[in-house]
């Protein structure tokens, strides 16, 4: 494994009577795509929602690059270069691509909107991750599965980050829309960023990420690089884990 970008030691997240999160450790390359793979609710986007500032852990570390901190805020998480996609993407449907990426960060000139540089920014962005939106003046509510996800990575690198956390980036799409959104993801490895992806689909990360851990019931279980294992081993490996924890 490369230089470590990301480091989550023994994260513990609680909310009431759930322990979502029980002892969360892993390391992300910089440079990598790691994928972290597990069933609903074993505590995937609780982790992504601590990673990007959202959530204080009960328990933990995490360190970016040289800072290592208990939790983070969303400002701090910003300034260490993160950057997120949501599993909702929380896009607004009514609202057009280009507003859309610059939402609540509007671009102005004097008092009013700059609607021009906005627009203008906005095709730079999707051009430069290849994402096609013929028309950026029409609400993102009439575009495709991919156009939206698409939509959403520009809006959060907009900024740019250099470590782009993801939650089920292909969740609900079609085959053709999984491919080029696992293709846009493979090209900003390609140009130098770190990704964190969550999916349950295994079939996808392996095509896709370097390394893979497991999350079982809040508690990441293994971490292997992707050509150490293979898709049958690993959902093996799952199961084993589910039986043994069955027992306790
Ligand atoms: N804000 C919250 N309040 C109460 N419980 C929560 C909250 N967020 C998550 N949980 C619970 O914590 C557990 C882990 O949820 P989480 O959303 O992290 O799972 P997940 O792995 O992302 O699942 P999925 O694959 O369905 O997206 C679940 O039992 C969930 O119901
Ligand atoms: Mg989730």
């Amino acid at each position: 494994m490369g230089e470590t970008i990301l480091s989550v030691k023994g994260i513990a997240k609680r909310f009431g009577h759930i322990q979502a999160l029980r002892d969360a450790t892993l390391e992300v390359a910089r440079g990598s795509i790691t994928a972290l793979v597990g069933d609903n609710g074993s505590g995937k986007s609780t982790l992504i929602q601590i990673l990007s500032g959202n959530l204080l852990p009960d328990r933990g570390e995490i360190q970016v690059g040289e800072a290592c901190c208990h939790g983070l805020t969303i400002r701090r998480a910003m300034a260490l270069g993160i950057r997120t996609v949501y599993q909702d993407l929380a896009l607004d449907d009514c609202k057009t691509s280009v507003e859309n990426i610059f939402l609540g960060s509007e671009l102005t000139r004097g008092p009013f909107l700059d609607r021009r540089a906005m627009a203008r920014e906005a095709r730079r962005l999707l051009e430069e991750i290849h994402v096609e939106i013929p028309d950026l003046t029409e609400p993102v509510g009439r575009l495709s599965g991919g156009q939206r996800q698409g939509l959403a990575i520009a809006r959060a690198l907009r900024r740019p980050g250099e470590l782009l956390l993801l939650d089920e980036p292909t969740a609900a799409m079609g085959i053709q829309e999984s491919h080029s959104t696992l293709r846009l993801l493979a090209g900003l490895r390609d140009r130098g960023m770190t990704l964190l992806i969550i999916s349950h689909n295994l079939h996808q990360v392996f095509a896709l990420a370097d390394y893979i851990y497991v999350l079982r019931a809040g508690r990441v279980l293994t971490g292997t690089a992707t050509g150490d294992t293979t898709v049958d081993a690993l959902q093996e490996q799952i199961l084993r884990r589910e039986r043994e924890e069955d027992r306790l």
